[in-house]
């Protein structure tokens, strides 16, 4: 089968590998009807990912339908199509009982599709654990609707969770990336008053005006003030850092107001100040952390019931045999891409 793999340093190539087969009683085998590409997916390709082993195929948001279970699987059967959880847990550790599956204390627990074992953008994948870490997508839903579930999605769900939203809050969102949006489509479940993304690209900034018309935006230069002008108590009451330049992570924290929430989604590539006497008498509180994805079944049921919708995410459709030309087109930003959606079956 084709597979899209990870030779070495800055080189993904379509290589042929043999069909994945079960390997353990848990395991399933789902075939890949799309998969897409995420910015994590770049960041092992560029060599920043140091757990990622060459060789493997990458990919790690991904819709199916499961085609083999092992003797233990009993939540899905073939013939199911299915959301693929970007991340692996046993689900009965210390971690996973709490919900932080993200520290799952298995071998293979956290992200290891895509990463550390092959992953989806392939015509077919093997899941560990696949009683949890698939979701069955619901007949009224494509699976193009539930691309995002298992990973993007799922980030912007759990970011907006733990970050404690209220009815009268003022919520900053730095970054409208994939991820900034899927954050966006999460926050506005929970109504806050007002909701203002941060976003240096005109061509997202648009998106984001189009699609989301009440959602304020403004660019990073005249954030501040434009946040302080727009809230009541001198600052945002939650800030959700979805971008991940050098200069953002000192944004989020100056934007908020005192005794904020501040939730950082993004992942540095350097390390970052915590300048703790500018920031004194703030009382903030950080949220940092890798996304704890297991609220799957509970995102699918928002997209069934038409709450969530992150079709217009999809802005480019490619086969994997053309993968170059998407990753391409998604890493160097192209044409207005927000999101690619890859058919593994062409
Ligand atoms: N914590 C997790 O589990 C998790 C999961 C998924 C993604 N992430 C991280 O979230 C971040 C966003 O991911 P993405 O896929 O949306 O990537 P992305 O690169 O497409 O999005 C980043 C966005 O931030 C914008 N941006 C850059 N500099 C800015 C600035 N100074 N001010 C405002 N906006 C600015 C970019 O134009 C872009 O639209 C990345 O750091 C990614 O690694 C974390
Ligand atoms: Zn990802
Ligand atoms: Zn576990």
């Amino acid at each position: 089968m084709q597979t899209y793999t990870y030779v070495s340093q800055g080189k993904f190539e379509l290589t042929e590998k043999p069909k994945p087969v079960l390997m353990h009683e848990r395991d399933a085998i789902v075939k890949v009807t799309l998969a897409s590409i995420c910015s994590s997916d770049l960041h092992i390709k560029h060599g920043s990912v140091p757990r990622a082993v060459p060789g493997i195929t990458v990919g790690h948001e991904m819709v199916g339908i499961v085609e083999e279970v092992g003797s233990a699987v009993s939540t899905v059967k073939p013939g199911d199509r299915v959301t693929v959880n970007v991340e692996t847990f046993c689900g009965e550790c210390f971690f996973c009982k709490k919900g932080y599956v993200n520290n799952c204390t298995d071998k293979n627990g956290g992200w290891a599709l895509g990463c550390r074992i092959d992953g989806g953008q392939a015509e077919y994948v093997r899941v560990p654990f696949a009683d949890r870490g698939l979701n069955k997508i619901p007949d009224s839903v494509t699976d193009r609707q539930a691309l995002f579930v298992g990973d993007v999605l799922a980030t912007g769900f759990w970011a907006t969770r733990i970050s404690e939203i209220t009815g009268d809050d003022t919520v900053l969102i730095i970054g409208a990336g994939p991820t900034g949006i899927c954050t966006l489509l999460c926050v506005m479940l929970k109504n806050p008053k007002r909701i203002i993304i941060c976003e240096k690209d005109e061509i997202r900034i648009k998106f984001i005006n189009e699609n989301y018309p009440d959602v304020l935006t403004v660019l990073p230069s005249e954030c501040l003030n434009f946040v302080q002008a727009n809230s009541e108590h001198g600052g945002a009451d939650v800030v959700l850092e979805v971008a991940g330049a050098d200069s953002t992570f000192r944004l989020a924290w100056e934007c908020a107001r005192p005794n904020a929430i501040v939730t950082v989604v993004a992942l540095y590539d350097k390390t970052q100040a915590l300048p703790l006497p500018d920031m004194y008498g703030k009382n903030l509180t950080f949220k940092i952390g890798g996304v704890d994805g297991c609220d799957c079944e509970e995102t699918l049921k928002l997209i069934a019931q038409g709450k969530i919708n992150t079709e217009p995410l999809i802005t480019h459709t490619y086969p994997l045999s053309k993968i170059d030309e998407a990753y391409d087109l998604f890493e160097n930003k192209k044409d207005g891409v927000i999101k690619v959606a890859v058919d593994c079956q062409k």
